[in-house]
């Protein structure tokens, strides 16, 4: 069994071996990704994937935590990273109080936050309080609505600075690491080079310092639409749905259960 990074270990990291990220969102998939992920992310991405929601912005941080706790129970060699939800770091304080109820009600080893350099100074309150911060920069599903729907950045030289300046900011307020999301690949590269911590790619191309995916795109069970950047791994809706015509075929034949089935 593989041993479980630290946040120390995942900054040596950089330069040495992409990180390996993907979402999970309960104990049971948790402990299949468990041998293989670096790191787990608890997305409030499961407010779409697992609640048929049309957006995140209305997860909780109840959920957040009823699900990390069910992901840590699961993949106990990984490092668990736990979303904060919309709304609940809007300002320091807030941050604190919210981001300290997920340390104290999980075993999540950090919590992760979307914004640069306008959310530094909560980044900073947060670290210097004891709570490891994982940044979000690039383009943020929190700010769908406010921005009009989910734009990809780093398409000019002011967004490539703004970019960098992100970054910059989120790291000396104290992140250990970001996760860069729908950037131009050759500014999240720039980006990535431009920090000392890990920089964690989606959609942002491969020269960055880690992969993340969501894992019911990259599994195919999300079937509705396929952004660019997903590459399925599985084809699992097709795999789900033949099993279970296969299931109701033999239970309307009763050909299930068999003999071995039964007690
Ligand atoms: O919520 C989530 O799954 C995420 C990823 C898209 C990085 O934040």
């Amino acid at each position: 069994m593989k041993k479980k990074m630290s946040i120390t270990s995942i900054q040596k990291s950089k330069g040495v071996k992409p990180l390996v990220m993907i979402t999970a969102y309960d104990a049971l998939f948790a402990s299949l990704f468990d041998e293989s992920a670096d790191m787990i992310l608890v997305g409030d991405s499961l407010n779409m994937s697992f609640a048929g929601k049309e957006d995140t912005l209305s997860a909780t941080l109840d959920q957040m935590i009823y699900h990390t706790n069910a992901v840590c129970r699961g993949a106990q060699n990984s490092f668990v990273v736990c979303d904060m939800p919309f709304g609940t770091y809007t300002n320091k304080k807030d941050a604190l109080k919210n981001a300290t109820k997920v340390f104290q009600q999980t075993k999540a080893d950090c919590v992760k936050i979307e914004g640069g350099k306008e959310k530094a100074d909560v980044v900073k309150y947060l670290t210097s309080n004891g709570i490891a911060v994982c940044g979000h920069i690039g383009l943020l599903p929190q700010s769908v609505r406010g921005e009009g729907g989910y734009k990809v950045k780093g398409k000019d030289e002011k967004e490539k600075k703004r970019l960098l300046k992100d970054a910059k900011a989120i790291e000396e307020a104290g992140a250990f690491c970001m996760v860069i999301e729908g950037v131009k690949a050759d500014v999240a590269k720039e980006v990535a080079q431009s920090v000392s911590v890990p920089v964690i790619g989606i959609g942002a191309g491969a020269e960055v310092d880690g992969q993340v995916l969501v894992f019911s795109d990259m599994l195919g069970f999300f079937e509705a639409f396929t952004p660019k950047f997903v590459k399925k791994y599985l084809d699992g809706a097709t795999l789900v749905k033949e099993a279970v015509a296969n299931y109701k075929n033999e239970v309307e034949k009763r050909e299930f259960p068999k003999e071995e089935h039964t007690y």
